[in-house]
């Protein structure tokens, strides 16, 4: 096995015993952004280690935010130090800003430069190129901001400047969307309000009122006042259940397993899937409660392997799990005569690939049928036979591909898997050591 471009995946007999997982993505980005624009010196451990939140910080430090990395020691979480510039501190950037693979740090840093008085350049790498962003150009254009784009799509200039308030609601559930609106919201001359007919996670709202900050909450809509002042946190950030979503799958998946996965965030924008995967036949309970720091809950959570049957995703539930369908994909793709069919979920396409036909190429290269659709697919189950999947560049495919060849009947190979780095640098020495049992 390598953590290079090709993995040759270890076969799991049986899952169990007690897993961490990294820090969750979506809550860090959202602590190190406020952080840098609230007043005082944030201290955060357990801060995503993937390349998608190293890419917020190096943005932010292209601000003129100070930043301090600590590591206590190997496998210890990373901590980080972060000194905040006060509301509307960010210096202009001498260069463009890279937000690599990540959409959450290109959708955010607009709503967060939108009322700074400068012009910056955000860009990224082919896959981020590709992705839409008039979802964040248009309420922001409307706020008052000017940004030029390459017909929608990166790099985005911003020529940041005084912002209206507005009340907008997204064409699509996006929780990122919501988040730009807000975070620009925070300097804008009024009350913004983002309305949400379908929920999407509340990471951004939890995180202001962590930082001191207010948020209206009001059935479906979200407001905030502009002039708000942010005051530093110190806290730790929970383990990402969408990373943990891939030990639950191969628990969920694999006969004999037990598999208790310690200190994940349990915000319940984020556990719908709880309900997938128990309709999907596993054992899950959450043995100690869970506890709240910075308003985000956390605990531990165990998987046991019960009795796999078919499932559905309804199109309602699609975007509390949009970033867990693969993981979902990889437990129907285990299981002989099991089918999982998800429809609502057009979304797919534009995610770090176009998830709905790279996972239909991947998985059928495993030698699993599956029936692709504009909205979303049917898996019907293996298990996977051998085979070489790519993963296309994409960290969630590239984990839904292994956790599913893990159980194949002869040996798989996945290339691109060093993609896992952009959420999970270790998955794949986890993977290693849970084979081992
Ligand atoms: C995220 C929101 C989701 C998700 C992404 C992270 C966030 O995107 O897919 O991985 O941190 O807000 P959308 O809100 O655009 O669906």
């Amino acid at each position: 096995m390598t953590t290079t471009g090709f993995a040759a995946i270890p076969r799991v007999s049986r899952a169990a015993g007690r897993v961490r997982v990294p820090g969750d993505k979506s809550i860090s980005h959202r602590y190190a952004m406020l952080a840098a624009i609230a007043e005082g010196r944030s201290r955060l451990t357990g801060y995503a280690p993937g390349a998608d939140c190293a890419a917020t910080l190096a943005c932010l430090e292209s601000l003129g935010v100070r930043i301090s990395r600590l590591r206590e020691g190997p496998g210890e979480p990373a901590s980080i130090v972060i000194d905040g510039r006060g509301p509307l501190g960010l210096l202009a950037p001498a260069a463009p800003l890279d937000a690599a693979n990540s959409g959450t740090s290109m959708r955010l840093f607009a709503g967060l430069l939108a009322p700074h008085p400068f012009t910056s350049v955000i860009g990224g790498d082919a896959s981020l190129s590709r992705r839409p962003m008039r979802r964040v150009i248009e309420p922001l254009t409307r706020m008052g901001v000017a940004i030029d784009s390459l017909d929608g799509r990166p790099p985005l200039t911003i020529h940041g400047g005084p912002l209206r308030a507005i009340t907008h609601q997204p064409e699509v559930p996006s929780a990122q969307v919501k988040s730009a609106v807000l975070l620009a919201g925070l300097h804008a001359d009024g009350r913004t309000t983002v309305k949400e007919p379908t929920p999407t996670r509340d990471h951004t709202e939890r995180a202001l009122e962590a930082f001191g900050g207010k948020v209206i909450r009001d059935g479906d809509t979200v407001s905030v006042d502009g002039g708000q002042r942010l005051q530093a946190i110190t806290a730790d950030v929970p383990g990402d259940i969408s990373s943990a979503l891939f030990w639950l799958a191969l628990a969920a998946g694999t006969p004999g397993s037990d598999l208790t996965i310690e200190g994940v965030g349990l915000n319940p924008s984020r556990t719908a899937v709880f309900e997938v995967l128990r309709r999907a036949g596993a054992k899950l309970d959450l043995p100690d409660g869970g506890r709240a720091i910075a308003g985000e809950p956390s605990g531990a959570i165990r998987v046991q392997f019960d009795r796999p049957r078919s499932f559905e995703i309804t199109p309602a539930e699609v975007p509390l799990m949009i970033d867990e369908i693969p993981g979902l994909a990889a437990l129907a793709a285990m299981q002989p005569d099991v089918t999982m069919t998800v429809r609502g979920a057009k979304e797919l396409r534009v995610k770090e690939s176009d998830r709905i036909s790279m996972l239909a190429r991947g998985f059928g290269r495993l030698g699993i049928r599956v029936d692709e659709y504009e909205d979303g697919f049917t898996i019907h189950g293996g298990p996977p036979a051998g085979g070489e999947a790519d993963a296309a560049g994409d960290h969630r495919l590239a984990m839904a591909f292994a956790i599913a060849g893990s159980r194949a009947t002869a040996p798989v190979h996945i290339t691109g898997a060093d993609a896992v780095a952009v959420s999970y640098p270790g998955f794949f020495d986890e993977l290693g050591r849970i084979a081992r049992g």
